[in-house]
Formats: structure tokens, C-alpha cells, sequence
């Protein structure tokens, strides 16, 4: 039965003793509008606060809303990176994270420095960096993308252009037999809850259900195990679905299937059964839950909205060399999914 399986996870993340009742909805609604603030939710963020967001989305889709809303204050209930990506597009918001430890072990795969130093061995090559970095690192960047637009990114740059693809290996493996160029170099970092989705796990699961659906992350260590899998013929090749997340709710309602599993964080599982709730939607590996998105609780929500904190800050001259590159990713390709 559908929905039975893989919630338990997100549900169980902490609530610090507040539950997430109608008193609390209300709440953080009226704080909300006391501090004229948008409240922008990430599709792994716990269902109770992807039901409170004023939108909710892939990290593309996101940044493009918080670019273009009126109201004074951000309150993004994602990771740190996501927040300081909303700073970098409108420094003179208020920027607020219910948690200013909800980091991302991919961003933390490459720092400044190292960018500085592999720059160094290609001069002239153009750096791609995933928006899952650090400000310092978007700063040596020149044109960011979200696992939504990064094929069209990569595409724009001039076939004869030398490019760096920064951190995600799995992505950047995915970028270049999309784009097929060869002059496409990739660092060898990872997201540490998508490289755990193994592709032995994912070809158990599809040989179980051989009618449903694959939708899978880019960044997951199984995309490329599924591609072989279409290619030796053992799963339909067009039930492979390679998808950010905001592109997998927009396939969640376009699909025939009535049965798909899921190859990203848990989380997203929840605006995919809001989205198409006849269909039975399980995950590909139920332990892969962010435990940097899940500290982003009801109560640290509601403490970010009574105390005005955690506040995000960039240093506005790393922002200033960052911004260029943001306003390029949101630019590039087909808005992605967010609500
Ligand atoms: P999306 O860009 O698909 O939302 O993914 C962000 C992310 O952190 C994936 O782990
Ligand atoms: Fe970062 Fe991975 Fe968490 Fe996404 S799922 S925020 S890439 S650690």
C-alpha cells in the first residue's frame, strides 16, 4: 500500500517538543506576516514545514522566488548554501535560516582555495559550479547551476571552451553524456546521502517492480547503474527518469505509471504524493534521509520567526563576484518545480 512505507523517517525527525498542531500553523503564520516575511521550504525539508512554506521547490525554483518577492524577509527553510544564494540575489533582504548549522556535505567537498588551485592547471576553462557551494566558491565561478538547468548550462558554453564541473561527480558524469563533450573535466566530490543510493539496491528494486517508474536524482551513486541497466535492456529505457527534484513533481503528474520508486532524499516523497496521490510512490533506499535538512524543525522555525535568527551574512565583496554567476544559472533553462 502506498504511503505506508519510508514517511516513518521524516516523521520521526525531532520536533524539539513542539508538534506541528494547528496552534503552531497559526503561529508561525502570524510571525510571519508580523515580519513581512516568504516563507521558502526545500522538497526534503520534514511535510510539516513544506505544508507551513509559502512555496516550496527544487533549489532552482527557489532561488528564482526569493529573487523576485517583495517581502523584506527570507526565511528559507533549506540548507546554509540556499540561504546565502537568496542573500547573494537581494543583499538588501533580510535572510533568515531556522538553523545556521544545516550545512551540506557536498558544498563542503571543495573550498576556495582548491577551486583557485585547479583553475590554476586550466587557464581559460570556464568553471561550472553546482549552486550546492559556498559564496566563496561562486565567487570563482562563472555560471552556477541546480540539477534542473545543468545540462542547458553546460550546453550554452561554446564547444571548443575547456570546462570545470565542480562539485558532484555523479552530476558531472550525467552532464557529460547528456552534452557528450569530452573537454568536460569533473571534481570528484559527493552528497553523502545520494552517494549511499547504490546502484545494487536500485536494480533489486527495479527487478521487483518491473512496471514502475525510476525517478531518479543526478547526484544519486545509481544514476549511472540505471542508465546501464536501460542500456543491457534489463529495465525500459523510458522508465528512467533522471530528474531534479522540482522535475520529478512535474513527472509525478505526466506519468502513466501507478507505481514508481524514488531515488533521492525522503523527504521529497511527500509533494510527490500530494502531487499524485494514486500513485504508489516508494523509495529506492529509506535510510537516505539529510540530516543537515531535517534540522530545520517546527521548533526551530518557530524560534527563527520569534527572534529574527539564525541571520545569513556573505561578505558583500564575495557577493558582489558571486552574483554574476548566480543571475546566469536562474537565467538558463526551464523554470523548475516549485509551488
Ligand atoms: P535540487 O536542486 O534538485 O532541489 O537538489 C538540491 C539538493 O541539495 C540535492 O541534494
Ligand atoms: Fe547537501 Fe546531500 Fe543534504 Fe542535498 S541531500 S543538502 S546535497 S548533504
Amino acid at each position: 500500500m502506498a504511503h505506508t512505507q519510508t514517511l516513518e523517517a521524516a516523521d520521526l525527525a525531532p520536533f524539539d517538543g513542539v508538534e506541528p498542531d494547528a496552534a503552531w500553523a497559526e503561529e508561525v503564520r502570524r510571525l510571519a506576516r508580523e515580519r513581512d516575511a516568504v516563507l521558502l521550504a526545500h522538497n526534503y525539508q520534514v511535510p510539516a514545514i513544506q505544508d507551513i512554506a509559502d512555496h516550496t521547490g527544487d533549489s532552482l525554483a527557489l532561488s528564482r522566488i526569493a529573487a523576485a518577492s517583495d517581502a523584506s524577509t527570507i526565511v528559507f527553510c533549506g540548507v546554509h548554501f540556499m540561504a546565502e544564494t537568496a542573500k547573494i540575489l537581494s543583499p538588501d533582504k533580510t535572510v533568515l535560516i531556522p538553523d545556521a548549522r544545516a550545512g551540506c556535505s557536498l558544498a563542503d567537498s571543495i573550498t576556495g582555495e582548491q577551486l583557485r588551485a585547479w583553475k590554476a592547471e586550466h587557464p581559460g576553462a570556464v568553471v561550472v559550479s553546482y549552486v550546492n557551494t559556498t559564496a566563496e566558491v561562486k565567487a570563482e565561478t562563472d555560471i552556477c547551476c541546480t540539477s534542473s538547468n545543468a545540462v542547458d548550462v553546460v550546453a550554452s558554453i561554446p564547444a571548443d571552451r575547456e570546462v570545470l564541473f565542480l562539485p558532484d561527480q555523479f552530476l558531472g558524469a550525467h552532464v557529460k553524456r547528456k552534452t557528450g563533450r569530452e573537454n568536460l573535466h569533473v571534481w570528484a566530490g559527493e552528497c553523502h546521502v545520494h552517494a549511499g543510493i547504490n546502484g545494487a539496491e536500485l536494480s533489486e528494486r527495479a527487478a521487483a517492480n518491473p512496471d514502475a517508474d525510476l525517478f531518479i536524482h543526478p547526484e544519486c551513486g545509481c544514476a549511472t547503474s540505471a542508465l546501464y541497466l536501460a542500456g543491457e535492456g534489463a529495465v525500459a529505457a523510458d522508465k528512467v527518469k533522471i530528474l531534479s527534484t522540482g522535475d520529478m513533481v512535474h513527472e509525478a503528474r505526466d506519468t502513466k505509471a501507478r507505481s514508481v520508486l524514488v531515488a533521492t532524499e525522503i523527504g521529497m516523497l511527500h509533494q510527490l504524493r500530494k502531487a499524485a496521490p494514486e500513485i504508489d510512490f516508494r523509495a529506492v533506499n529509506d535510510r537516505a534521509s539529510c540530516r543537515f535538512m531535517k534540522m530545520i524543525t517546527p521548533a526551530a522555525l518557530l524560534r527563527c520567526l520569534r527572534e529574527g535568527a539564525d541571520e545569513v551574512h556573505v561578505d558583500p565583496e564575495t557577493a558582489k563576484r558571486a552574483e554574476a554567476s548566480v543571475r546566469r544559472m536562474i537565467e538558463i533553462g526551464q523554470p523548475g518545480g516549485g509551488e
